[in-house]
């Protein structure tokens, strides 16, 4: 780093000093001291700016972290009553500009479908699908399953479901028939929501026919019944060609009559009135799923009541938000990113947010930089592989807009490398605006290891200093704290407000992921290094799980998807490092006697893990593996075949390993495109 990078930095914290929430080092330090030595008195305060039909009548923060003494648990403003859609939405009705606030700007895959949504409607679309919900049987409690595109009607249908206190779960559209199954069956979902279809660039996604096929799957289930389906009508007549169109024909919109219902057909008669659902503060408020490293994937369940004040204020200091600001989250709202930063953290702040449906690079790979001109953003917050993939256009689609709106940049999901990190502050940022490197987990609910705007100097790579409440540790693994400069595991000494409760169905796994290696710590699974200021660096996973562009991948899961075809006899599969998406899928497959692994066999493969998983967990790389490294134990060690697919030699200590000489036979049988 040089002197004069280092002042031209100095200045853009300068100018953001004199109107930020947290307006220098100094104040960060004293107010983390104080959430982390106070949290009861540093909480309740903040708790004062939100709305609770009844106060709590106990301890804020009350929690045991030791399995040794018990039961985990945490509990947060035990006794309070509370609504959070009404804290969303209802509370902030008598500030003069709520009527025609603008809590949207919606854009479609194509860039002249676009709509606004103020607060008022918003509100007014929430109460009315929480009738519909209602009329339909839906109680406090009752699951809700949502497969849909990124359009207005997901917010709609997860605030109403909050609003009535149902529990939503929301399965991001690009998982296959059988993970929604599987994910329906697991939190036993009683409703799901879903839409006609949708188009993510060129590509028409025919939603419902997964939706269906997921739903013929979860009636194999004896004992399962899923009420009733309600499907948006989103395509409507904008399919393209009359070949699509004759398919939709063939599969008509509503083709189970016995539970399928159309969405506009129950709004319309639905009341714009709706009474919330006063809640207990730990009720709980979603459930996501989020790989685990057995290959089942976890449920992580967050309460409303530490959700809610722990996005809204890591929402308000991380991007620093004032009311003039245009906010941009690009993530889906299917993953905890949008859940957190396009839904609850933006609208409890009552902010103006963006909300986009397609492709960054469709219809050109400048659609980013035309969106921030348009709506002239000032806060854009996206992920390390999105920046990677536009690096790879250049500045040239960058240099045909104008971004000066821009402020301040934030990134989430994946280690942003030092590359990516500089050339999103030079050429996005155009060396303007502080770059938010948060770190953080489905199960964290926000951000745990993060700059400050105006705040924290920046280190590029490092996602820099704890947040408000939470006290980070590194262990060895003996589990022995680790002081000053180090390397370790990341672990969590005391809850924060939005850790998850539990996963769903599971408190033993809950306890078994999280507290059983270190008693008395929250595990993230992560590897993490201490340097002499101080400042953290994410390095890396600890377990079997893949981080395919932003989106944890278990191993596990992969190899089952692929075990399933009829030629394999046993797989491993690891990551490897990949240009954009930051790692990807290698698979090693051994066949049964007398097969071979052809072009077309792979081709199969491929294709087993898009339909179990879904295509973001499409394996790059399948290599033929006559035989696998395995301990005498028989267990794989994918640290070695972590090596062969990189063309490592340096393999370390490889005694106990069972029959050395198959590492030598994998090397000679790599993938050679793979680097
Ligand atoms: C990784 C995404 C480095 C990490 C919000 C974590 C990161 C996992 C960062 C959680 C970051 C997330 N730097 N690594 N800024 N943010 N990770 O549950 O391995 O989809 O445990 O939540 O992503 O992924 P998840």
């Amino acid at each position: 780093m040089t002197t004069e990078s280092v002042s031209a930095r100095e200045l853009v914290y300068r100018r953001l000093q004199p109107n930020a929430h947290v307006p220098d080092l100094e104040t960060y330090k004293r107010m983390h001291r104080e959430s982390v030595e106070n949290p009861e008195g540093f909480w309740g305060e903040i708790a004062k700016g939100f709305y609770w039909n009844t106060p709590p009548t106990g301890a804020i923060l009350d929690y045991n972290f030791d399995v040794t003494k018990g039961k985990v648990y945490v509990n947060f403003m035990k006794g309070a009553t509370t609504n959070i859609c009404y804290n969303l939405l209802d509370r902030k009705k008598q500030e003069s500009d709520w009527e025609e606030k603008i809590a949207y700007y919606w854009e479609g895959n194509e860039p002249h479908d676009c709509s606004t949504i103020t607060y008022s409607q918003l509100l007014k679309e929430v109460c009315k699908f929480a009738n519909v919900l209602r009329s339909l049987g839906v109680q406090r409690g009752d699951r809700v399953a949502i497969y849909l595109p990124v359009i207005p009607e997901m917010i709609y249908s997860m605030l109403a479901c909050a609003r009535i206190g149902a529990v939503h779960s929301v399965v991001f559209a690009g998982f296959s028939a059988e993970s929604l199954c599987d994910r329906i069956l697991d939190s036993q979902c009683m409703l799901l929501v879903t839409a006609d279809g949708f188009y993510r660039g060129e590509k028409l996604i025919q939603l419902k026919q997964i939706a269906d096929d997921a739903l013929e799957k979860c009636k194999r289930k004896k004992g399962f019944v899923m009420k009733k389906c309600i499907v948006v009508h989103h395509l409507g007549n904008k399919l393209r060609s009359g070949q699509e169109q004759a398919h939709c024909k063939v599969l008509p919109l509503l083709c189970n009559p016995d539970i399928d219902v159309c969405w506009d057909v129950l709004m319309k008669g639905a009341s714009e009135q709706c009474e919330p659902e006063w809640v207990d503060a730990e009720h709980p408020l979603f459930i996501l799923y989020t790989s685990g490293s057995t290959g089942k994937p976890k449920g992580v369940l967050h309460t409303v009541a530490g959700y809610l004040i722990y996005t809204a204020i890591s929402f308000k200091y991380v991007f620093d938000y004032h009311a003039d600001d245009v906010y941009w989250c690009t993530a889906d709202i299917g993953w905890i990113t949008g859940h957190s930063y396009v839904i609850y953290g933006p609208l409890t702040n009552g902010a103006t947010s963006i909300i986009f449906e397609g492709l960054l690079v469709y219809p050109h790979m400048g659609r980013l930089y035309e969106m921030i001109e348009k709506y002239k953003v000032t806060k854009l917050y996206t992920a390390p592989t999105v920046i990677r993939m536009l690096m790879k256009f250049g500045e040239e689609p960058v240099r045909k807009f104008n971004l000066k709106s821009l402020k301040i940049l934030g990134c989430a999901g994946e280690p942003i490398n030092p590359e990516a990190w500089t050339w999103y502050y030079n050429v996005i940022g155009d060396g303007q605006c502080p770059i938010m490197d948060t770190f953080w987990q489905t199960e964290t609910g926000g951000p745990m290891i993060t700059p400050l705007p105006a705040a924290i100097p920046l280190k590029p790579g490092s996602a820099t200093f704890p947040f408000f409440g939470v006290l980070p540790a590194i262990l060895n693994e003996h589990g022995e704290e680790l002081q000053g400069e180090a390397e370790g595991y990341l672990v969590f000494k005391q809850p924060w407000p939005s850790i998850l409760r539990t996963i769903y169905g599971d408190d033993e796994r809950f306890e078994m992921t999280y507290f059983k290696q270190f008693p008395g710590f929250y595990l993230t699974g992560d590897r993490c290094r201490r340097d002499g200021d101080g400042y953290y660096w994410i390095t890396g996973r600890i377990d079997d799980m893949l981080n395919v562009s932003g989106h944890l991948l278990s191993s596990t899961e992969v190899e089952s998807a692929l075990a399933e075809h009829s030629a394999v006899a046993e797989v491993a599969v690891v990551s490897h490092p990949h240009p954009v998406k930051g790692e990807c899928v290698y698979c090693f497959v051994t066949l049964k006697d007398g097969m071979e692994l052809t072009q077309s066999i792979s081709d199969e493969l491929k294709n087993k893990v898009r339909e179990k998983i879904g295509p973001i967990a499409t394996p790059d790389f399948i290599q033929n593996a006559p035989g696998l490294p395995k301990t005498r134990s028989g267990k794989i060690m994918r640290r070695i075949l972590r090596h062969i697919a990189c063309n490592e030699k340096e393999l370390g200590d490889i005694s106990t390993l069972i029959d050395p000489a198959v590492v030598e036979v994998l090397f000679s049988q790599r993938c050679q495109a793979a680097a």
